[in-house]
Order: structure tokens, then C-alpha cells, then sequence
């Protein structure tokens, strides 16, 4: 493992661990312990010793469902965490990057130039975008923060770095620590409350004037064919069922108001076309991405809707029949916020 950080001393605002006991289960010995992959700096331990210690990390921590690698530690996340699900992470980047023709909104291309500050990515998955933005942005420094550790931990540019922790737990960093703090696709991992606790330690840990800007997608296919509107209630009703409010995007720039801490709240839309109806090459690569999305949902959805594996591979073949059929397409959403001076 990496260097260990001790655990942050909580503000007042943090999100304290008793307060999540409500919703979320007591986190394990392991993932109070978190393990900070930054800067180059690891300890060096053999080579041997790491493969063991990292075969012994992925049996305690993750389970094979049909194939599939699922983690364990935010037991409400079903998405698996496997090579297939890099896979379809690191095309879903590029393929967000091109309809938004960009990796943020919010105005700080200029400081991030310029240089020195620090930026927090929550939810990084595979560091995709950290690592994207580190590479345009070499005077600055990210931080990419994930429960799992699909990220790299070798191989990675020098203002780079990750961190494994379940940001459920409070973020284990001082108050007024990032000037931009993003979060990307989480729509399938929090309650309403817990969304109501991060968003609040999202605010505490950015500097005055810092901003933040999560991007979500509302769970929702529009136009959709028969089936694909029977794949769309199915992750709905699995999402509701686990707790998730699959609209929770519509509640995100109440919850950043009601901080009482957050100014300039915005939302941005973008609509995406799945399939080739437009004939743009976006459609054909988010009709794929959205496929592969419902594929990494298989195991929770089979359930679902009471289909097997044969049943459900057929599902998502007219899935893509319909794409353009009907005209289907998607919407997804940034919401940005500016921390303001806080007077009590
Ligand atoms: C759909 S992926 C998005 C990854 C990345 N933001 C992107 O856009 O490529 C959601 C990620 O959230 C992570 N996640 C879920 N619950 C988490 C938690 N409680 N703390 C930290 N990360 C969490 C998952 O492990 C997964 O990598």
C-alpha cells in the first residue's frame, strides 16, 4: 500500500461518520485506512510483496458475479470495476470531452495556466480525466480520489495523484484546500442524503472563489423504443429500490444554494442523439457507451426485470435497433458554483 495519511480533523461542517449511519453502513477497518498513491512518492517495497499484498486487497474487497468484478466497500454501487468497465470509462471521457468540447465549464482555464493551483477530482474511476487534465495543465497540481483503486498507481504525470477513500467518510482534507473541485457521473452511487452531506463538504474543502462543478446525466433515455424504455424503468426501480433518487439531477442546484455558501449556481444542458439519426459521430459512440452502461447494469437489472443472460444480451441488441429507429437521445448536465465569503 502507500503512504498512509492520518484521518482529517473534522470542521464543524464536515460530514461526521455517525451522521452517515442512517444511510450508509460502518466503513471497514481498510477503508478507514487511506491509502494515498500521490507524487511519485510510494514506499518501495518489492516487487513480490506488492502482487501478494494486492492479491490478498482485491479477495477482501471484491466479489465475481457472472463474470463480472463488483467492489464492495459502497455496497449501494453496482457497476462493476473490472477491465471491461475501464474500458467503457475511458471512452465514455473521450466521448464526453468531444460533446461538451471540453473537460470543464466552470472559468478557470486562466488560473489553471497560470499555475498553483490545487484541483480535486471525487469519484475519479480510472483518473481518466485527472490525468487528462494534468497533462494540459503541468503547473498545477490533481488529485484524483476514488474508493477503488482503478487508477494508476505508477506511470502517471508529476502533478498527478490518487488517493483510495470513501469520500462518504468526510474528506480527509482541511477546509479551503482546492480551488476547483469536480465530480463526473456519481448518479449511481449516493442517497439524496448523502448527496445533501458531500455537496456540503465539497463547499468546505474549496478556497473562496474556488468553484465546483459536478456532471451528471438524469438516468433517463428520451424518445425511447419499447424495449429501450423497459431497460430505463429497470435502473430506475434498481436505483430507487438501493436507496438512489435516479433525479437527483434536479436537485442539485437547490442542494448547492441551500449551503447558504455558494454563489453563481449554474446548470448546463447538452442533448446527445444515440445512434446515427443525426449523423453526427457522436451518436453512434454514445449509443455504444450507453449500451456498455446497461451491459456493466446486467447483474442488477437481470433481477430486475426477471430475464437471464441469453434474455438480456437480446435486450441490448434491440436496444441498438431502437437508437435510431425512434431518435433516441440522452441529456447530460454540469452544475457550477462559486464559494462566496462565508459570514455567519
Ligand atoms: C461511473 S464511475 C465515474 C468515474 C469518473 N468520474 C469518470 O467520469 O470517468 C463512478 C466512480 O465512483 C466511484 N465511487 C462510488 N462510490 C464512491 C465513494 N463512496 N467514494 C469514492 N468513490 C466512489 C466508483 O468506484 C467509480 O469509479
Amino acid at each position: 500500500m502507500g503512504n498512509r495519511i492520518s484521518r482529517h480533523k473534522k470542521s464543524k461542517s464536515s460530514t461526521s461518520q455517525s451522521s452517515l449511519s442512517n444511510t450508509a453502513r460502518l466503513p471497514t477497518k481498510r477503508e478507514n485506512k487511506s491509502s494515498l498513491s500521490s507524487f511519485n512518492d510510494r514506499p518501495s517495497i518489492t516487487r513480490g510483496e506488492s502482487e501478494r499484498e494486492k492479491l490478498v486487497e482485491v479477495l477482501q474487497t471484491s466479489r465475481v458475479i457472472d463474470g463480472r468484478v463488483f467492489q464492495m466497500a459502497n455496497e449501494r454501487y453496482l457497476i462493476p470495476c473490472d477491465d471491461q468497465e475501464k474500458n467503457r470509462l475511458q471512452m465514455q471521457h473521450d466521448l464526453m470531452k468531444e460533446i461538451w468540447k471540453g473537460n470543464f465549464s466552470s472559468p478557470i482555464h486562466e488560473k489553471l495556466k497560470k499555475g498553483g493551483i490545487r484541483v480535486l477530482d471525487t469519484g475519479c474511476g480510472t483518473g481518466t480525466w485527472t490525468l487528462d487534465m494534468a497533462n494540459k495543465y503541468p503547473v498545477s497540481t490533481f488529485l484524483g480520489v476514488d474508493i477503488i483503486e482503478m487508477f494508476p498507481t505508477n506511470m502517471r504525470p508529476p502533478n498527478a495523484g490518487f488517493l483510495q477513500y470513501n469520500i462518504l467518510n468526510g474528506l480527509p482534507f482541511p477546509n479551503e484546500t482546492f480551488d476547483f473541485v469536480y465530480q463526473r457521473f456519481l448518479w449511481a452511487a449516493f442517497t439524496q442524503k448523502q448527496w445533501i452531506q458531500l455537496i456540503d463538504d465539497f463547499r468546505r474543502v474549496t478556497k473562496t472563489d474556488g468553484w465546483i462543478e459536478l456532471m451528471e446525466f438524469d438516468v433517463e433515455i428520451y424518445n425511447p423504443g419499447p424495449i429501450a424504455k423497459k431497460l430505463s424503468d429497470a435502473v430506475q426501480k434498481h436505483l430507487t429500490s438501493n436507496g438512489i433518487n435516479p433525479k437527483i439531477r434536479s436537485r442539485i442546484p437547490k442542494i448547492m444554494a441551500n449551503t447558504n455558501n455558494l454563489e453563481s449556481i449554474q446548470t448546463l444542458e447538452t442533448i446527445t442523439p444515440l445512434g446515427n439519426w443525426r449523423q453526427t459521430p457522436q451518436g453512434i459512440k454514445a449509443l455504444k457507451d450507453i449500451a456498455a452502461t446497461l451491459k456493466s447494469l446486467q447483474v442488477a437489472l437481470k433481477a430486475v426485470l426477471g430475464v437471464d443472460n441469453y434474455e438480456y444480451k437480446e435486450m441490448l441488441e434491440q436496444f441498438i435497433i431502437e437508437g435510431s429507429k425512434y431518435r433516441m437521445y440522452i441529456k447530460t448536465f454540469r452544475f457550477l458554483a462559486r464559494k462566496q465569503e462565508y459570514f455567519d
